[in-house]
């Protein structure tokens, strides 16, 4: 590429990032994106860069992957139902001690060695999420989101840095609970008043086909993406984070994007240019 290549795309973007400037976008960063060193740094890059041009990225991370690795270090199957962790008393240890010490800080780390300013914090932070436990009681210790006191995140966002979120929160009672991460971006989303809500994740984007990785749905609305849930064509992990963005557009959010986190730049591709990639639920 040559410098008049270069200045002149900087020059696309710039319409892009006069409508984003001073804008909040909550991004969901998922477990299942994080291994690849590479593209972590690239993720991390992005992130900052979106800070320093004035947009407000807050960070909610997930850290499946990381969490099975250390339930099978001590002998604990990890076990799922509807995309959501089963989880015991022993299991919610180690999903502590994963999020808020491991996966929190290399996020953390991460950002602040590109130059930019992040501060971690869980959902027991300042009371940022509280939470019950799940009506069917079918999952042990899972919480629902009852409220997000986004009061806490105002002064850090305003002062220039970067919020990075572990999904933990706590009940009336004081119980710590695991909620989905996918859950806890939709609500922050919609608390703080976003402008837009990213997940990124290890597929192109919701498939029509889960085998089969051209199918992508680049674009649906509520009803239809609904729809895919209750005939099973969303399952597993998509189907919190399909339900997440649905909740967040009801709640006024006016676009929710599910895009390939293993693309460089999947981030910037989707916020400066207008073809955007991945799937986009719309209102
Ligand atoms: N229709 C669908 N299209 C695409 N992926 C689907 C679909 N239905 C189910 N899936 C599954 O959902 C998975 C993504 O959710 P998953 O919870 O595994 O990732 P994540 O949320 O990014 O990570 P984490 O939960 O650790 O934060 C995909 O890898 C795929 O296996
Ligand atoms: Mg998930």
């Amino acid at each position: 590429m040559d410098d008049s290549q270069r200045v002149s795309i900087l020059s696309e973007a710039l319409p892009y990032i006069q409508s984003f400037s001073g804008r909040k976008i909550v991004i969901k960063y998922g477990g299942s994106v994080m291994n690849h060193n590479i593209l972590r740094d690239a993720v991390f890059r992005d992130i900052a860069l979106l800070s320093i041009v004035g947009v407000r990225p807050v960070i909610v991370h997930g850290g499946g992957p990381e969490i099975n690795i250390w339930l099978k270090k001590l002998n604990i199957e990890p076990k799922f139902e509807n995309g959501l962790r089963v989880t015991n008393e022993k299991t919610m240890e180690i999903v502590e001690m994963v999020l808020m010490g491991r996966v929190n800080k290399k996020i953390v780390q991460g950002i602040n060695k590109t130059g930019a300013s992040a501060i971690g914090i869980s959902g027991l932070d300042g009371n940022l999420i509280k939470a019950r436990e799940l009506a069917s009681k079918s999952h042990g210790l899972v919480g629902d989101i009852s409220k997000i006191n986004s009061k806490i995140l105002d002064p850090i966002i305003e002062n220039g840095h970067i919020p990075v979120i572990s999904s933990i929160g706590s009940s009336k009672e004081g119980v710590n609970l695991n909620i989905n991460a996918d859950y806890v971006a939709g609500e922050v989303a919609a608390s703080i008043n976003a402008e837009k809500l990213i997940l990124l994740t290890d597929t192109p984007g919701i498939l029509k086909d889960k085998k089969d990785h051209n199918s992508l749905m680049k674009q649906i609305n509520l009803k239809e993406a609904r729809k895919c849930i209750e005939e099973n064509i969303i399952s597993d992990g998509m189907k919190p984070k399909t339900e997440c963005c649905i909740r967040a557009l009801a709640q006024g959010i006016k676009a929710a994007h599910i895009i390939d986190g293993r693309i460089e730049h999947a981030l910037l591709l989707e916020i400066f240019t207008n073809a955007g990639i991945g799937t986009m639920i719309n209102a």
